[in-house]
């Protein structure tokens, strides 16, 4: 069986930058085509990808996972070895303000290529069945809230989603559980903590910040900015699926997490005083001058925190990026990467602004 990887998402933020350790010389797999699938919403940029664009390793298709032929098209040329699941819609406040996409893309999206991914597996011989995996990327807000002195969300947490977004992952999960023990299609699935890093979409917390900041706007916390979250910096996600890729159990779920809790406040206080050191306002003041308390986000859930004891002492990954260090980097990429930023934020881009903001 070839080597082959079937990613799906991939030029969103995560699947991206997945890709892109994929293919880095420092990189020790021996994958032979990435092929990438992904139909490019407003979250979707082949610029992420450019530097790929003559590589042989590497094929885009453009299309949806909702599309029964295409992916059964896919399965049938490509014959992969294993399925990355990052396709979705991602954004809980666009899941709160219209929540169709949410359902129709990861749900009966998963479900679609759960049913293509079993076809193509019921004909693979032994041997092959015997190496083919299916990962699927999904996270910690299907457990749901934490009080402030509960423990962190193990595997073991039940599923309590609060958002639309969170209700529709969770509904994909328990497919993917479901036909590994109905059918069993050897899936993998995993539930990380907020990620942050180079390619991010503007929407989220940590580049909204950076580009309002830059563009001297307000930069919005929702309610009083106690909300904790734990944030993973997006390349020791990327090592974690690998990790789970070679390592993990088919049937079994691993939690993924930053070791880094952190509020709103903070985070933001951390980027503004970056800000501050690189790029100085033409004023001098700093950039905090430019937070602003808004309205809540709608069943806001206050706290979110990782326990990863079982992806650390069975498939040995740990997060190698301390808040401080990822932070860093990922404020100097943004400072690097203007054109990136000024290239997405286009009329789509403002009309949500718009609408959500106001
Ligand atoms: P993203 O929104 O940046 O990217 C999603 C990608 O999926 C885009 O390229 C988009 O074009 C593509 N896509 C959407 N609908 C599609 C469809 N019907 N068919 C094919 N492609 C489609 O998301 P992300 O932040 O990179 O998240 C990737 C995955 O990780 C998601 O499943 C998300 O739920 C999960 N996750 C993300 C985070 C995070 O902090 N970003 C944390 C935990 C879990
Ligand atoms: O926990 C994993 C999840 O992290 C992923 O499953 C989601 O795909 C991803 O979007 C992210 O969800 P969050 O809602 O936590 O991320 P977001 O960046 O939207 O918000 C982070 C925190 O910052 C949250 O408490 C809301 C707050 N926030 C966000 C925005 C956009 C603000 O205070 N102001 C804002 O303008």
């Amino acid at each position: 069986m070839r080597n082959n990887i079937f990613v799906t998402g991939g030029a969103g933020f995560i699947g991206s930058n997945f890709i892109l350790d994929l293919v880095s010389p420092s990189s020790n797999n021996l994958i032979e085509v990435i092929i990438n699938l992904d139909n490019l919403t407003y979250a979707g940029n082949l610029e992420n990808l450019k530097s790929l664009k003559d590589n042989p390793q590497y094929t885009f298709v453009k299309g949806s996972i909702t599309n029964k032929d295409l992916v059964t098209s896919i399965f049938r040329q490509f014959q992969p070895r294993s399925v990355v699941h990052f396709a979705a819609e991602s954004h809980v406040d666009r899941s709160i303000l219209d929540s169709d996409n949410f359902i129709v893309t990861n749900i009966f999206g998963t479900h679609t290529l759960l049913e293509c991914a079993r076809d193509y597996f019921n004909h693979l011989n032994e041997e092959a069945k015997s190496q083919f995996r299916f990962l699927h990327i999904s996270t910690d807000e299907v457990y749901g809230s934490l009080k402030k002195n509960s423990p962190p969300f193990s595997e073991k947490n039940k599923y309590e989603p609060n958002s639309p977004y969170s209700a529709s992952k969770a509904s994909s999960d328990h497919l993917v559980r479901a036909w590994y023990h109905t059918y069993q299609l050897p899936t993998l699935i995993t539930n990380c903590s907020n990620n942050y890093g180079p390619y991010q979409f503007p929407e989220k917390l940590i580049p909204l910040c950076i580009f309002n900041a830059l563009t001297n706007k307000s930069i919005p916390i929702y309610g009083d900015g106690k909300q904790i979250r734990d944030w993973l910096y997006v390349k020791d996600h990327c090592k974690a699926i690998q990790s789970v890729l070679s390592k993990g159990k088919p049937g079994e779920t691993y939690n993924i997490g930053g070791l880094n809790e952190k509020t709103n406040l903070e985070v933001v206080h951390s980027i503004c005083h970056i800000l501050d050191e690189l790029k100085p306002r033409f004023d001098k003041e700093s950039y905090s001058s430019q937070i602003q308390f808004i309205q809540d986000r709608p069943g806001h859930d206050r706290r979110y925190a990782i326990d990863a004891s079982k992806i650390q002492t069975e498939l040995g990954w740990k997060p190698e990026a301390s808040f401080d260090s990822g932070i860093h980097e990922t404020v100097a990429w943004y400072l690097e990467h203007q054109d990136w930023v000024n290239h997405i934020v286009s009329g789509e881009y403002q009309r949500w602004i718009k609408k959500h903001y106001s």
